[in-house]
């Protein structure tokens, strides 16, 4: 690898203090599948591969990695349908596979940080009581009690993984479960999984008195498609209001309010004013949007390669500048901010260095200018199953063979060992 283009790292001061969380995150299902999870049978792909990278059994192995990695944390999440089967059945086994994970992950010194809910649910509750029901909250309720009375020597909490994303790929676009096109199912559900997320809060400092609790929450940067049309500009202000800002007055007020474009403002209130310890941020992309009346809510989502870094395997733009932006939304909230995602999809791991490289660098600077940012987690430790995408993402830090299941370093993984050596404070 050439590093030749880092040897500043060497020369200059580190400012990253010696406590700052360097992290890589994953996600249960996207490594191992699950086959009681309701994604199992959405997605045809996944019949081909239900074990997808075999964590499940190899995970000894892939912790091994973290270790080899030189992170200090490691943001993992807890199938639900693995622990809860059915409704009446809780799986003691499961149970103690996570706790072994925990238990590893102290050993290494690495901080484990749990998500409790990263996008898939148990079969039977996506049957029976789905976000848009009361019932839900009950349900999930249950699930994190057991969760947190039973596992031990966890301090960071994630409730929910992109809420706003569960909300509108289930119940805006359909094109995840549940599946819908409602806009009033989807402000029901708003207020359930957030009610969730509130009550979850509480329970969770019942039992982890000193536990930092969030949920992470994917911001992007938006732009009109063409600066001189006003309706692109309309989509650009609402969606940058709606996706960035209404979460973060939420968390602050406790009220919900919500504005799609071309329809009246509703408001909804949620148990969840102050019921943050830090702010999860996941970051990716810049979207621009543009009005085409045949779309659905009249919106196309489009990306270019404005500024000359590219577009990821996904042909997502890279826009690390934008990180920026949104830790200094998210500043607004005044917790502790963490970036609990951030990554590219690439077959090349050359652009993962350039990726990482340009994106720590905002933090950095970030740093300088006083924002509380505690932790960068990378997204993602191992090449996996990305959701409606199948294998050929390629976000891991690791490249996997899917038919040998062979995982091997990629120049990212050494590039990412290094910059958490060189830019740390001792
Ligand atoms: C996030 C999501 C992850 C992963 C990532 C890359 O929005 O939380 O599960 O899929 O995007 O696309």
């Amino acid at each position: 690898m050439d590093r030749s283009r880092d040897v500043r790292d060497r020369t200059k001061k580190p400012i990253f203090p010696a406590d700052f969380q360097w992290g890589v995150a994953t996600s249960a299902f996207q490594l191992e599948g699950s086959p009681n999870a309701d994604w199992a049978t959405w997605d045809p792909v996944l019949g081909d591969i239900p074990q997808i990278t075999n964590h499940f059994a190899l995970f000894r192995e892939d912790l091994k990695l973290l270790k080899e990695l030189g992170v200090n944390a490691y943001r993992f999440s807890i199938e639900w349908s693995r622990i809860q089967p059915r409704e009446d059945t809780w799986d003691g086994e499961a149970i103690t596979h996570y706790q072994e994970i925990i238990d590893i992950l102290r050993s290494y010194n690495i901080e484990p940080m749990v998500t409790l809910h990263h996008f898939t649910n148990p079969r039977w509750f996506l049957e029976r009581s789905p976000w848009h029901r009361f019932a839900s909250i009950e349900k999930f309720l249950r699930y994190t009690e057991m969760m947190v009375s039973t596992l031990r020597n966890v301090r960071y909490w994630i409730t929910f993984n992109e809420p706003y994303v569960i909300l509108i790929g289930g119940y805006l676009d359909g094109c995840t479960p549940p599946g819908f096109r409602d806009v009033p199912r989807s402000l029901v559900a708003l207020q359930n999984i957030f009610t969730c997320h509130g009550k979850a809060y509480d329970l969770i400092h019942r039992y982890v008195p000193d536990a930092q609790v969030s949920v992470a929450h994917n911001m992007s940067v938006f732009a009109p498609w063409k600066k001189w049309n006003p309706l692109d500009r309309l989509l650009k202000k609402s969606a940058n209001y709606f996706y960035n800002h209404s979460i973060i007055n939420a968390f602050r007020t406790g009220v919900f309010i919500v504005k799609f474009p071309f329809s009246r403002e509703v408001e909804i209130e949620v148990p969840i004013k102050g019921k943050l310890d830090f702010f999860g941020v996941n970051y990716y992309t810049r979207v621009h949007l543009r009005f085409n009346p045949f779309k659905k809510m009249g919106v196309e989502l489009r990306y270019a390669d404005i500024d000359g870094h590219g577009l990821t395997n996904l042909g997502w733009e890279i826009h690390p500048r934008g990180l920026a932006k949104v830790l200094r939304y998210a500043s607004r909230l005044d917790v502790p901010i963490i970036i609990t995602e951030n990554g590219i999809a690439a077959f090349d791991s050359e652009e993962k260095v350039k990726y990482m490289k340009r994106h720590v660098d905002i933090v950095e600077r970030c740093l300088k200018d006083g924002l509380d940012v505690r932790g960068y987690y990378y997204w993602t430790l191992i090449d996996n199953y990305e959701w409606l995408q199948g294998l050929d993402a390629r976000f891991g830090l690791y490249r996997v063979d899917f038919k040998t299941l062979k995982r091997s370093p990629t120049s990212a993984a050494t590039y990412y060992s290094y910059l958490i050596q060189s830019r740390s404070k001792i």
